[in-house]
């Protein structure tokens, strides 16, 4: 991309997401001179900014050391700024005459791209623009617009079929980006580089070796004043649907032809998840528990009967002869004890006879995937403790990014808004898997709809609601 011009459109330009995340991507991809010398920015938000007043705000977001005030300058000059409603063609039109005024500086037609930060309610609307207005057409094969979409994608099964209908009939697939960002971190995209290129992993990582299979995604903070989005959205949707799914789909999934553009990893991405066993609606409480931290009621934005849930635990199985039998538990939520998000593989006990009567551990081995904070792969095994009689202890043998490579790698977003610019759609969602990952959710929410229990209740700070800890206790085993 480095030599091509570009625009990007970001729609929702002054909400969260692009303050959070778009904007400082860009701001240091632009500082690491990864954009090129030919990019332009087009924050379009309803709000009515000057260019100057949209640069000054951008600014105010970074808190940069005084060397890398240039940076910014430079950043900021690529910053424009067009004003309009989603819902009303004028806005639409001017950013057609901008972005003819930035071909015109650019000496040829840029690329366009459309980026769509805003609440997902939106979606509709700002698709069906861009289609009448023609933006979303291209002016030559090379050429074409992309689009870039965020989740939530859909609330169910049937609105993200709708959605994707939609979306299919004004873009073509190569040119839909639809966004999970945690497949574009370095530590989800480093399971399957460490599960393939270790060839001591692939002849154990099956049924025969491996006892079940834990994932946590434990979140220290609240809804953080989101109320309005959360409610009625629910944890379920929020995180389970594409981030949990996503991990569990890098733990599971066959190996993929290559790690080429285009080289089978969508391919073998979608066949995991649609290899998940669908937890039927009426088999929804014995495998599923839902938990709403106490306090969440008077948050602002909330209704003061919400069933909503802030935590999620579950169990579930996988439909390949790889995994049959093999219990995954899954649990994820909001006010927890801290932030962690860790995938762990826990091998069955095979701790040798001979060793019994020294206390082998409860559990066998485990190889366990910290995602975050603290990214790094840990295993645990059994050493002979340093003593003159015979005596053994677990230890834990730990690979840590910081140690290794001296950071955690490249922010989510960085990458993701390169491979887009790149039209590398490896760590984006195909609306197959989608599909099948809301296919999976929906039977569940179908279930709670039905259901008469409520929401649990937990204190904040704790690992859930109770049915949590019982819902993996009952078949012998504990979360980590
Ligand atoms: C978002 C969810 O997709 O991911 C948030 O909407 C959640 O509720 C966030 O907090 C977690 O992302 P990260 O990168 O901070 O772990």
């Amino acid at each position: 991309m480095k030599n091509n011009a570009f625009a990007i459109v970001i729609f929702g330009a002054t909400g969260d997401l692009a303050r959070n995340k778009l904007l400082p991507a860009l701001f240091r991809l632009c500082q690491h001179r990864q954009l090129g010398s030919r990019f332009y920015i087009i924050g379009f938000a309803r709000r009515p900014l000057t260019n100057l007043q949209f640069r000054q705000e951008v600014s105010s977001m970074f808190f940069l050391k005084k060397e890398e005030k240039k940076d910014l300058e430079r950043f900021l000059s690529r910053l424009h700024y067009q004003q309009g409603l989603f819902e009303d063609v004028a806005g639409y039109n001017q950013l057609i005459k901008l972005i003819h005024e930035i071909d015109a500086v650019a000496g040829e037609r840029v690329k366009r791209i459309f980026y769509l930060a805003t609440a997902p309610d939106r979606y509709n609307t700002i698709l069906s623009f861009l289609e009448k207005t023609k933006l979303s057409k291209g002016h030559d094969k090379k050429n074409k617009p992309r689009v870039a979409l965020e989740k939530p994608f859909g609330k169910d099964l049937e609105t993200a079929k709708r959605l994707d209908k939609k979306l299919s009939q004004i873009f073509p697939e190569e040119q839909i980006f639809r966004v999970d960002h945690y497949l574009g971190k370095e530590t989800v995209q480093n399971i399957l580089t460490f599960r393939f290129a270790n060839n001591i992993f692939e002849p154990v990582w099956n049924k025969e070796y491996i006892d079940h299979a834990q994932i946590t995604f434990a979140e220290k903070k609240g809804i953080m004043g989101r109320g309005r989005f959360f409610d009625g959205v629910g944890l379920l949707r929020d995180v389970g649907q594409n981030h949990l799914m996503q991990l569990l789909a890098s733990v599971v999934m066959e190996q993929p032809k290559s790690f080429a553009r285009d080289g089978g990893v969508r391919d073998a991405r979608s066949a995991a998840i649609s290899a998940i066993r669908c937890i039927e609606p009426e088999d929804v409480e014995k495998y599923v528990v839902r938990g709403q931290y106490t306090g969440y009621l008077a948050e602002e934005g909330v209704m003061r009967d919400s069933q909503t849930e802030t935590f999620v635990a579950m169990k579930l199985f996988i439909k390949t002869p790889r995994f049959s039998g093999v219990p995954f538990y899954l649990r994820a939520g909001k006010k927890m004890p801290k932030n962690h998000v860790s995938i762990s593989v826990i091998f069955r006990q095979t701790c040798h006879v001979l060793f019994k009567e020294y206390g082998c551990p409860e559990v066998g081995n485990i190889l366990t995937f910290h995602i975050q904070p603290d990214e790094g792969i840990t295993l645990s095994l059994v050493s002979k403790r340093p003593s003159p009689v015979m005596s053994i202890k677990p230890v834990s043998m730990r690979f840590s990014y910081k140690e290794a490579f001296g950071r955690a790698g490249v922010e989510a977003y960085e990458k993701l808004l390169l491979d887009i610019l790149a039209g590398d759609q490896m760590l984006f969602n195909r609306s197959d898997e989608l599909e099948s990952s809301w296919d999976f959710i929906t039977k569940i929410l179908k279930g709670w709809e039905s259901q008469k229990a409520k929401v649990k209740n937990y204190k904040p700070g704790m690992w859930g609601p109770k049915e949590a800890n019982e819902l993996i206790e009952k078949d012998g085993r504990k979360w980590l």
